[in-house]
């Protein structure tokens, strides 16, 4: 188990002594005043409000009331341009170029590896065993020093399952480094978020989104809950006005309205079910695996020609075939009632 001060000298040595970019405001605090500190235009040329006027770099009204509603401090929360901002800011903050390494659990969330590799970290991908889960002795007995983040996808894209809560502590507990557990799709998943191990574990960091149940992929707006002393760090390397003044205004809105989200994500759960049904019978369906997110994985007799024939009736999936482990899959987002049965009639339809 790391200490607060064990994870503080995990960050990158330039990162630590990184004196941050700040705006006047920020520093001085600005309820009511003229603002004639960051060379905006001074007049609502838009007629929408405050639109002239840079947005709070800290996000401070939004952290409230989600911390209210996932019953943490403001203090534990980042906001990103999506949850791909944390994915790459993590790295940057923690790992050194050309001498640190993240570690991966494949097949995976294709970013890390993404983000890991613009910044010229290297990755070790460990393999999920064959029913998806994680070999935590495997991997804590093998993973080298210069891992200095691993990332747990939880539930996993793309596999959909959830690996269980005592193996993810293991790894939290096992790693010296950090453990960033992406939970993307906990929202539909029975399993409840790891975020009550922050309190024991320092080197924890959960990401969540707005992108998924919550229906605001196009806000970009994705959180990292951690430790306020890695929030800070990754506060300091962002860059100022990450989130823009309409996204923040839709989060507000949608924040207003939790139920919303919840009823929809119960639409999607029951559709997520009758899929199954109807796409078990499907004679080019070979094996649906059991899912804990809002698509399905679904091993078919051929991935090539049900993905080009799908294209070919204008219905778009993802082919994974070529991902470990994945061998004829396609990953099949949970549409609507009308459009899940347009793709169960389209998939019944072709002939191999
Ligand atoms: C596991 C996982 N994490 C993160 C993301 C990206 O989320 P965001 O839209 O918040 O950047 C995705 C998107 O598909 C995902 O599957």
């Amino acid at each position: 188990m790391m200490t607060i001060e064990q994870v503080r000298m995990l960050i990158r040595p330039n990162i630590l002594g990184l004196k941050p970019y700040s705006s006047a405001r920020n520093e001085y605090g600005a309820q009511d005043a003229i603002l004639l500190d960051a060379n905006e235009n001074p007049f609502e040329v838009w007629e929408q409000e405050n639109m002239n006027r840079y947005p709070d770099p800290l996000q401070k009204r939004a952290k409230e009331k989600i911390a209210r509603i996932k019953g943490i401090a403001p203090e534990q929360l980042f906001l990103g341009n999506g949850s791909d901002e944390a994915v790459d800011l993590i790295i940057r903050c923690f790992c050194e170029p050309a001498t640190d390494s993240i570690a991966i659990f494949t097949p995976t969330y294709g970013m890390y590896a993404v983000c890991a590799e613009i910044n010229n970290v290297r990755v070790n991908a460990f393999s999920l065993n064959s029913d998806f889960s994680i070999d935590t002795q495997y991997f804590l007995s093998k993973v080298s020093a210069n891992v200095k983040v691993a990332f747990i996808c939880n539930p996993n894209n793309p596999t959909g399952n959830t690996q269980k809560p005592e193996i993810i502590e293991q790894i939290i507990a096992g790693l010296k480094g950090i453990v960033v557990v992406d939970e993307a799709y906990i929202d539909f998943c029975p399993e409840k978020s790891v975020v009550n191990l922050l309190q024991s574990y320092p080197n924890l960091i959960v990401l969540q989104t707005f992108s998924k149940a919550w229906a605001l992929a196009g806000a970009r707006i994705g959180i990292a809950i951690a430790n306020p002393a890695v929030i800070e760090i990754l506060n300091k390397v962002k860059f100022p006005y990450n989130i823009g003044l309409p996204s923040l205004k839709t989060l507000d809105y949608a924040l207003e309205r939790p139920l919303a989200k919840d009823i929809y994500v119960h639409e999607i759960l029951r559709e997520r079910g009758r899929l199954i049904a109807e796409l078990q019978e499907v004679q080019c369906v070979e094996r649906i695996f059991p899912s804990d997110a809002n698509f399905l994985l679904v091993k078919t007799t051929s991935a090539d020609t049900v993905h080009k024939e799908l294209l070919r009736k204008g219905i778009v999936v993802r082919n994974r075939s070529r991902e470990p482990l994945c061998e004829g899959c396609l990953r099949i987002t949970v549409g609507t009632p009308l459009e899940n049965q347009e793709l169960v009639d389209a998939i019944k339809a072709i002939r191999i």
